[in-house]
């Protein structure tokens, strides 16, 4: 699996060599990086970039690292840009591998008191107490104990933020972050005045992750405007196909998903219901596994998206459904 440095290395080597000197560059703290003499050229960052290889994610599953650019590795790149304190934002449908990839560049760092990295789910009612944490009332001895929020994990483990579904919370909400993402300030705990305010360390940083189709996404400009890395994700086919995805229905989903990308579905299958796909063909045979894939489509696509299975793979499918009474 390790061709993806090869390639990175006879991308580079083909790369044109700029003529024109690179302007200089302000950064974050205000001083100026370049000129280009100090820029390192592009081998020598791919080279600080070297793939990291397939990772084996807490559930004892591999990951199979994916490039970025064509040249990075995204297993390597996200953990260079933690080092560097660049907040990342993924956006795709769900399904396409986020929180796997997170999983396979930061579960490695896990101790007996963490897991590598912290996640929030969010939701429209996601409130800041959900980030930072809350007391709760222990049912047996009736005291109230403060109950730390995974931002306040993270930044007290110095791992990593995974805020997961990010376009569907509140932006009045999202502006707790706003300060520690600018890498200015401390963690606050006005709820909790016992607890002194926590520093932002080194290993912190934020992953968000959303989908653009949900209803109700929306993401403010400057939250938008905080993270440096926008990367989509969408699913990689041939990696499907490699963890035995039969070919016919890899091809019909790549195409389901060029009609949803044109708006004319709202839901295609993505990698995860393409694995749960082999695995029940495998384990019931595949009348079963198109029944349910069918029965997985949301309504208002099920008429176009049988059209479309029945005529590509031949097969009469019907959704699965709960019969009659089994005779005994
Ligand atoms: N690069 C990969 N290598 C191996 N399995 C992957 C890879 N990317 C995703 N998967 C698998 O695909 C499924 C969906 O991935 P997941 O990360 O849960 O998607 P998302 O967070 O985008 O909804 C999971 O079962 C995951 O193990
Ligand atoms: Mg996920």
């Amino acid at each position: 699996m390790s061709t993806l440095g090869d390639e990175m290395l006879d991308k580079i080597g083909r790369a044109p060599a700029s003529a024109e000197p690179e302007p200089a560059w302000e950064d974050d703290d205000g001083s100026v990086v370049g000129p280009s003499s100090a820029v390192p050229s592009t081998v020598d960052m791919v080279a600080s970039l070297a793939p990291q290889g397939t990772q084996i994610r807490p559930n004892g599953v591999a990951y199979h690292p994916r490039s970025v650019a064509g040249v990075f590795e995204d297993v390597a790149l996200l953990r260079s840009a933690r080092e560097h304190q660049e907040h990342v934002l993924f956006y795709g449908p769900p399904g396409t591998g986020k929180t796997a990839l997170c999983e396979a560049a930061f579960a490695q760092d896990a101790t007996d008191g963490h897991d590598g990295m912290e996640t929030i789910v969010g939701t429209v009612d996601t409130t800041a107490m959900d980030f930072v944490g809350t007391f709760l009332e222990d049912p047996v001895t009736k005291t109230w104990n403060w109950q730390p929020g995974p931002l306040h994990l993270s930044v007290l483990n110095d791992v990593p933020l995974l805020v997961d579904e990010i376009a569907l919370i509140d932006p009045r909400v999202l502006s707790v972050l706003y300060p520690l993402m600018d890498g200015r300030d401390v963690l606050r705990f006005p709820m909790n005045p016992q607890l002194e305010p926590l520093k932002v360390g080194p290993g912190w940083f934020v992953i968000a992750a959303f989908n653009p189709d949900v209803p109700g996404a929306r993401m403010s400009e400057a939250l938008r405007d905080r993270f440096e890395h926008h990367i989509e994700v969408g699913t990689d086919w041939e990696l499907a196909e490699n963890l035995g995805v039969a070919k016919d229905i890899v091809a019909v989903a790549q195409n389901l998903d060029k009609r949803r990308r044109n708006g004319d579905l709202t839901w295609s299958p993505q990698l995860r219901s393409l694995l749960a796909f082999a695995r029940h063909e495998q384990r019931r045979g595949r009348e079963y596994a198109l029944a349910n894939l069918l029965g997985k489509t949301p309504p208002e696509d099920r008429d176009e998206i049988h059209g479309v299975l029945t005529k590509t793979l031949g097969e009469e499918i019907d959704r699965l459904q709960l019969g009659k009474q089994v005779e005994s």
